[in-house]
């Protein structure tokens, strides 16, 4: 019975086809945003179809029916769907915000600067309907409390502090009683983390009686005990020079700034012969006093033997001490007395 009966379907379904030359229709073309109510896999001529935008899309007006016409095609519709837009974000006070577009579907991250915290959502999307998720978050400073304040000490704050909260970014200048010195952060102020910043100690500074130099005096012998920055001034002995500041002062360490030194002048120590000194030349018999003074510097003259001419050679006084270069020689005495003329600070220069 099975075999006859797919014969008679063959049958029949050769008699249809040359019947039905009438087209079909196949899935309507939808654009961004379409969609269609309702959905066949095949359309016959004369169908229609009524298509409409999706969430979160806007129609434009115009006809949204598609008729499927007897060639198979579908007529064109006019309608489109533009995508829905939330409005445009306001800027966020002490943060950032972070997003491409504010259409549907889109998100904008928000963030807060250092020293602010977020409130609300971090996150809002655009929704299909055109108003965004959740209203755009706040960036409120962190919260710190009363600063602490050093014994003997006060802080001037920048600007007036009320109620007994500060923020983030409140601050103010420590000062301490005096005689009182301040030892640590001069500044203060409330910080990221909600904590104040570390506060000063005020201190009774003395430094202990100042002591003499070598070779010098201190301008006034007090030999007491001194506080914060009493200065103490020194000098030289005749002939010595000071190296270092005229003036020490009692750190907040407790202890004296650096004390200078007395140096010793020096004697420039050749018998015959000529030098030059602050752009002078000399012959050291008239030289007087025979003196200068520390870190001065002064010339002797040698011989290039080979060239056969003169030149000048500097030398330092330091500290009573003065090296006459080595290639420097004495001439005798009857070189100095009548030929002088020969000396190297007399012939030729190099
Ligand atoms: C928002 O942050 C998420 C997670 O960090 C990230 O994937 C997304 O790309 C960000 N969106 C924008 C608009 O920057
Ligand atoms: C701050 O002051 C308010 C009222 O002025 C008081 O209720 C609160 O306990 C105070 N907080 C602190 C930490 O002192």
């Amino acid at each position: 019975m099975a075999p006859s009966l797919s014969l008679l379907l063959i049958c029949l379904l050769a008699l249809y086809t040359p019947v039905t030359s009438k087209k079909e229709c196949g899935r309507p073309p939808l654009g961004d945003g379409k969609e269609l109510e309702g959905f066949q896999r095949v359309y016959s001529p004369g169908d229609e179809v009524v298509l409409s935008c999706k969430r979160g899309y806007t129609p434009t007006s115009g006809s949204r029916t598609i008729l499927c016409t007897a060639s198979g095609d579908w007529t064109k519709s006019k309608l489109t769907c533009s995508t829905k837009s939330c409005s445009f974000p306001e800027a966020l006070n002490h943060g950032d915000m972070e997003f491409v577009d504010i259409v549907y579907q889109s998100t904008i991250n928000y963030t807060c600067h250092e020293g602010y915290t977020l409130q609300g959502a971090s996150t809002i999307e655009c929704l299909y309907d055109g108003q965004w998720s959740d209203p755009p978050p706040k960036c409120t400073p962190v919260i710190c409390g009363l600063p602490p304040i050093p014994k003997y000490g006060k802080m001037v704050y920048d600007r007036k502090l009320t109620g007994n909260t500060t923020v983030f970014g409140f601050g103010g200048t420590y000062e301490c009683f005096p005689p009182l010195v301040l030892i640590g952060n001069e500044r203060g102020s409330c910080s990221t983390n909600g904590d104040w910043t570390e506060p000063p100690e005020c201190k009774l500074v003395t430094c202990s009686a100042p002591t003499g130099i070598i070779n010098g005096y201190m301008t006034v012998s007090d030999k007491r005990e001194h506080g914060f920055k009493e200065t103490v001034r020194y000098g030289c002995n005749i002939d010595y020079v000071l190296d270092g500041p005229v003036e020490i002062e009692c750190l907040k360490t407790g202890d004296w700034s650096m004390k200078p030194a007395c140096r010793a002048s020096c004697k420039v120590g050749i018998k015959r012969g000529r030098i030059l000194y602050n752009g002078k030349k000399f012959w050291i018999k008239d030289f007087k006093p025979n003196k200068i003074s520390h870190a001065d510097v002064v010339l002797v003259y040698c011989m290039n033997k080979e060239k056969k001419c003169g030149y000048a050679l500097s030398t330092q006084c330091i500290d009573g001490k003065l090296k006459i270069p080595e290639c420097f020689e004495e001439p005798s005495d009857l070189t100095y007395k009548f030929n002088y003329d020969s000396l190297p600070s007399e012939i030729a220069q190099c």
